[in-house]
């Protein structure tokens, strides 16, 4: 049975990956910061829920504690904030921190604690959920917290993949499209089901052979 671990997996995108793995028969290891208030995530069957900000490194530390030694198949660090609106003479820095403590090192933090268990596992895949918005040559002069925390993600993860080519490992990253969750608003143009289908297709089909590289839920390729 294929074991897959979840970052963020209480609402949005993280929830209907939990749910689709779930209900794929896959054992699902779900990380939310509030366990308590995670009702719907705990009403899926098939899911195992822990404690787990990424942006805490002794939390990612209990975190693999809690889960031992299994073998893990797929990684998905999905957790991600937005961070504030801020422009030019209103930055704060702080929480711009904070967006890149998440986006850029949460991912990081779960590879490099989790890498024994998907050594053991038989798929090996790590994916990161980043965003088109962190492609440097779509660079525009808004949201840049959120965008330059998704850039250093997408350089980080294919760094990553580069140093640990010889290991057998897929290291991927995924824009999961504009999605209808907290995050994308309920403006955006697919829901986190089509999303996810995508999602889940994407990560199937990605071996070796793609690790490094970065596409969209449909499979395009996008530019850095
Ligand atoms: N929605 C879009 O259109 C879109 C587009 C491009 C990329 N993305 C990316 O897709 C991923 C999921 O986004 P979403 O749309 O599902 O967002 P969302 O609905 O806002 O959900 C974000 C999830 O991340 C969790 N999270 C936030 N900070 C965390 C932390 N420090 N530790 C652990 N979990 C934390 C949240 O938990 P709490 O409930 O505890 O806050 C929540 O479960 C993110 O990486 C986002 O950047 C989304």
């Amino acid at each position: 049975m294929t074991t897959v671990l979840i970052s963020g997996a209480n609402r949005g995108i993280g929830l209907e990956l939990a749910r689709q793995y779930a209900a794929d028969g896959a054992d699902v290891i779900a990380g939310v910061r509030d366990p308590g208030a995670a009702d719907a995530l705990k009403a899926v069957a098939g899911v195992e829920v822990h404690a787990l900000d990424v942006s805490e490194e002794t939390q990612v530390r209990t975190f693999r504690q809690e889960v031992g030694d299994r073998p893990v198949d797929i990684l998905i660090a999905n957790a991600g904030v937005f961070g504030a609106h801020q422009a030019m003479g209103g930055f704060d820095f702080e929480d711009w921190l904070r967006t890149y403590s998440v986006n850029s090192l949460g991912p990081v933090r779960l590879a490099q604690a989790f890498l024994p268990n998907l050594k053991a596992g038989i798929d090996k895949k790590l994916l990161a959920i980043t965003s088109t918005l962190g492609s440097t040559s779509t660079t525009a002069g808004d949201m840049l917290a959120y965008r330059g925390s998704k850039a250093a993600l997408n350089n980080v993860w294919a760094g990553l993949a580069a140093s640990l080519k010889d290991e057998g490992l897929t290291f991927l990253l995924l824009h999961p499209g504009w999605v209808k969750t907290d995050m994308g608003g309920a403006g955006a143009q697919i829901t986190p089901e089509q999303s996810v289908d995508g999602l889940r297709a994407r990560i199937a089909e990605a071996g070796p052979a793609q690790s490094g590289k970065l596409f969209a839920y449909d499979g395009k390729p996008l530019p850095w």
